[in-house]
């Protein structure tokens, strides 16, 4: 396995905390390993296919999660280097560019080239991304890069197939309508999932024909760089994508007001969503698609599977340590089956295996920096004053990185601040209920709209809830089923749009119609 050098080349050596459990069991054979001495290649900012310095002379660091040490420094961009940014991509996206001359089938050829080179560097990427962000290296290989090389692909199947319709309008006309390209798309996106995320902003976006310019989490800015590298060798023409790091402030405040970028997609903080959509009517009012938070109900009757509920409702909540938008925070469980429903979870928190997110054997990693792993314990002191049952962890885990104990709270009512806010952080919460119409109304209780869970074998009970929650997804006897062919997106405050599927396009695109006369022969 190749690994990088080069002239922005940046030793890292990896070194965290070993396991939790010295009894961990070594890796089983055939399963992917990290990089083991990796140099840091991409740093810079990336306009046109060419590497540049921050205009203010500016870098920042990036740190690995696990130690809390620096990995590197990253040239930070601003204002300047945002307004180059869409400069160059306006000028790919002018009429005439080799872009727009491209053939549909063109740019999913180039789609499909981006996914391969993915996989040829997808250890390389899995490495960097578990370093910069805390993820489990084996959660980055088989989950974020597979998902993200299949993003390409389905979205590379889509650029020669996106149509428009003939329509019957009345008088001497032919009405058709062609979905074009919106334009310049500003792309901004969290640290949570750096490489995913990219890629689910980017793939629809340049399979409707758009460029871009994205800017990567300050926290997670290093394989947004790498994708950089491969986005020239798959053969992009310049200009097409240009990836701005730098901080929310500046270079993403920036991109919400810029007057010369069409559209914006956001993924992150609600608090963030409000403001980009507030930039954005103060500006050009430029398209805002948006995917914000959640506080997920999970909802669990008393005639489920419940093994199988406690283990899905676990990997719900504690995937990625917490930190996902589409985290099942509020646990419904029915009374019959609540004590033992709490017993088995108590019991799956405490086999989590803490440690170096680099080894096979580790289950539960870092929190991705120090400010939000303050917030997150700020929060169980806050269930535990307002009376919640703290049944395991609690607890900062380590003497370095941003560890927390992997925590379950029993006795959580809706009034809690930890039953309302989103954690984004190992808390599971488990609520008591009783009836169906009861667990509706509480469930829905909420801003958030993203993703919600049933557990149960009543088909016709299954199919009220999820019928009745407010919520872009809703889950019937599983959780965190994400596909690329289907969409996803939040009802409420959890945003606006879909990503994803083939209802991904609708936001990339804007429809024209087109009017000719006929002219009318006397026969
Ligand atoms: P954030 O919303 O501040 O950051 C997400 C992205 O937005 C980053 O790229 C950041 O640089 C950018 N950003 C920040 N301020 C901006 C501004 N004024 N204009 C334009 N772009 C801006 O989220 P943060 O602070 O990292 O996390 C705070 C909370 O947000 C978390 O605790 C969690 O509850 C939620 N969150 C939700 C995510 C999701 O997947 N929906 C992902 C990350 C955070
Ligand atoms: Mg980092």
């Amino acid at each position: 396995m190749p690994v990088c050098s080069g002239t922005q080349a940046n030793k890292h050596n990896m070194s965290a905390p070993a396991p939790d459990h010295e009894s961990a069991a070594p890796a089983p054979r055939n399963v992917p390993v990290p990089v083991t001495e990796l140099q840091i290649r991409y740093t810079k900012i990336f306009i046109n296919n060419e590497w540049h310095n921050s205009s203010s002379g500016k870098k920042f660091a990036t740190c690995n999660p696990a130690t809390g040490e620096k990995i590197c420094d990253v040239e930070e961009g601003d204002k300047v280097d945002v307004d180059k940014a869409v400069k160059a991509a306006r000028e790919a996206f002018q009429i005439g560019s080799t872009w727009r001359r491209m053939d549909a089938s063109g740019r999913g050829r180039l789609l499909h080239n981006l996914a391969d080179l993915m996989e040829r560097d997808r250890v390389i990427l899995s490495t960097i991304e578990s370093i910069d962000s805390g993820k489990l290296f084996l959660h980055a290989y088989f989950v974020d890069l597979d998902g993200s090389i299949k993003t390409l692909r389905y979205y590379a199947g889509w650029a020669d197939k996106i149509q428009g319709r003939t329509i019957p309008v009345d008088g001497d006309y032919l009405t058709f309508t062609r979905h074009e390209p919106i334009g310049v798309c500003g792309q901004i996106i969290p640290w949570n999932f750096p490489l995913l995320m990219f890629t689910w902003k980017l793939a629809p976006a340049l399979c409707c024909g758009n460029t871009v310019v994205i800017k990567p989490a300050e926290q997670t800015p290093l394989t947004a760089l790498y994708m950089g590298a491969l986005i020239k060798e798959a053969g992009f023409p310049p200009g097409v994508v240009n990836i701005v790091p730098g901080y929310g402030c500046t270079a993403g405040a920036t991109i919400t007001s810029h007057m010369d970028i069409d559209k914006v997609a956001f993924t992150g903080s609600t608090e963030v969503g409000k403001l980009i959509q507030e930039a954005a009517g103060k500006s050009n009012l430029k398209r805002v698609t948006l995917e914000l938070g959640g506080k997920n109900p999970n909802i669990i009757f008393a005639d489920a599977d419940l093994d199988f509920a406690v283990e899905q409702a676990h990997n719900g909540l504690f995937f990625h340590q917490g930190q996902c938008c589409l985290a099942g925070s509020r646990i419904f469980v029915e009374e019959p089956v609540y004590k033992e429903f709490v017993c088995k979870s108590i019991s799956l928190a405490q086999k989590r295996v803490i440690g170096n997110p680099l080894h096979a054997a580790v289950t539960h990693g870092p929190q991705i920096d120090k400010e939000q792993h303050d917030k997150i314990l700020s929060l169980i002191e806050s269930g535990k004053k307002e009376g919640a049952k703290l049944e395991c962890g609690g607890l900062p885990w380590g003497d370095k990185g941003f560890f927390i104990q992997p925590t379950v709270f029993s006795e959580v009512t809706d009034d809690m601040r930890i039953a309302k806010e989103e954690i984004f952080g190992p808390v599971q919460q488990i609520i008591k209920f009783q009836t169906v119409d009861e667990v509706i109304k509480r469930a829905n209780n909420t801003h958030y709209g993203l993703v919600a869970a049933v557990f149960t074998k009543d088909i016709n009970k299954a199919f009220t809830v999820a019928s009745a929650l407010q919520a872009g997804t809703v889950w019937v006897n599983c959780y965190n089923a994400m596909h690329v062919q289907s969409p996803f997106g939040g009802f409420k405050m959890s945003g606006n749009g879909r990503e994803m599927g083939e209802y991904g396009l609708q936001e990339y695109t804007e429809i024209k119609t087109i009017t000719i006369k006929i002219p009318q022969k006397n026969c």
